[in-house]
């Protein structure tokens, strides 16, 4: 099946900047159509490691923990061009950089799990993060693209198009529900950002035992030191992780924190994403009652 999907490149569509692929959209300024198709047709290997997220979920966060794990403790900065040969962009660099990519290493991909290339061995690292914190942050990370950007978009219209699952790349709940059913599958791991933030070692110690990882205390300590918020920023992730136009700064690392979204949220807004969220959940138990203990969502059920 994979190369079948090159013959479609010429008729890839874009559509208001976004090229649209599998029902995904990808913004045209940040992405190639020929990559997305590569990334498609990607032959995943058995010992592939996929770290599988919407935008602003915890990627990043999870990416420095898994390289930590596989690589003895080492930080993000301690060899910054190893770690970026470690953890390619599945849609963003295409097949052939993450077929030569150094293993062991971890495939970065926002692509939605069933267009995942897919092999029964490899592994696959789900991180879910509350859909209001993922809009703001996603606003927030798109008007830092830019200064045109900032200009011209407002989070009123972000959060419409949220709502209405027109943001990059997919709709939130196709995300939401494509790794929700693959949760109990013995190659995923299901992690929801929050829990990371609530308890962040045994959220590692799911990841090395997931992993196979021997998981000793030092081992630990160091994962924890090297992947926290304050490291990341003290040690300028964005600024070198990015290669860019020096007045941009794309900020992988931002926040960081459980409910930023309070401070840009209205009432109305936090209302009618508290509804949306109850009506597409409503009838998947335990999915609906996800963030329940984050006051996150008003219950409404
Ligand atoms: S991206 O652009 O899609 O790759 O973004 P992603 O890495 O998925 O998510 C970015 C958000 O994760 C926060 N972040 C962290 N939180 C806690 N601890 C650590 N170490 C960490 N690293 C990144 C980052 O700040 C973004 O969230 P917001 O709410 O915008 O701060």
């Amino acid at each position: 099946m994979p190369n079948t999907i090159f013959q479609d490149c010429e008729e890839t569509q874009i559509c208001n900047g976004s090229i649209l692929i599998e029902g995904m959209r990808f913004p045209a300024h940040l992405y190639a159509p020929k990559t997305i198709h590569s990334a498609l047709a990607y032959n995943a290997r058995a010992d592939d490691i996929f770290i599988v997220t919407m935008p602003r979920s915890g990627t990043t966060w999870m990416q420095t923990i898994v390289y930590a794990l596989l690589n003895n403790g080492q930080g993000f900065d301690e060899n910054l061009d190893d770690f970026i040969a470690r953890n390619p962009f599945l849609e963003m660099h295409g097949s052939n950089v993450v077929e030569a990519m150094p293993r062991p290493g971890a495939i970065k991909t926002h692509l939605v799990f069933e267009h995942i290339p897919y092999h029964p061995n490899a592994k696959y690292i789900c991180v879910v993060r509350n859909p209001k914190d993922v809009c703001v942050s996603f606003f927030r990370f798109i008007i830092s693209l830019s200064p045109e950007a900032a200009k011209n978009l407002s989070f009123d219209c972000l959060f419409e198009q949220f709502l209405a699952g027109q943001t990059g790349h997919a709709d939130y709940f196709d995300y939401l529900f494509s790794c929700w059913e693959h949760r109990d599958d013995p190659n995923v791991l299901f992690v929801l950002y929050e829990d990371m933030k609530a308890n962040i070692r045994s959220s590692i110690i799911r990841v090395a035992q997931f992993l196979n990882i021997d998981l000793n205390k030092k081992l630990l300590e160091r994962t924890v030191l090297v992947t926290q918020f304050d490291y990341l920023k003290q040690n300028r992730f964005n600024e070198r992780i990015i290669d860019s136009e020096p007045s941009t700064t794309i900020e992988f690392v931002r926040k960081g924190i459980v409910g930023d979204w309070r401070t840009v949220l209205s009432d109305e807004q936090s209302r009618r994403l508290d509804a949306h969220f109850y009506e597409k959940t409503r009838d998947i138990p335990g999915l609906n009652t996800l963030w329940h203990g984050y006051n996150v969502f008003n219950s409404c059920t």
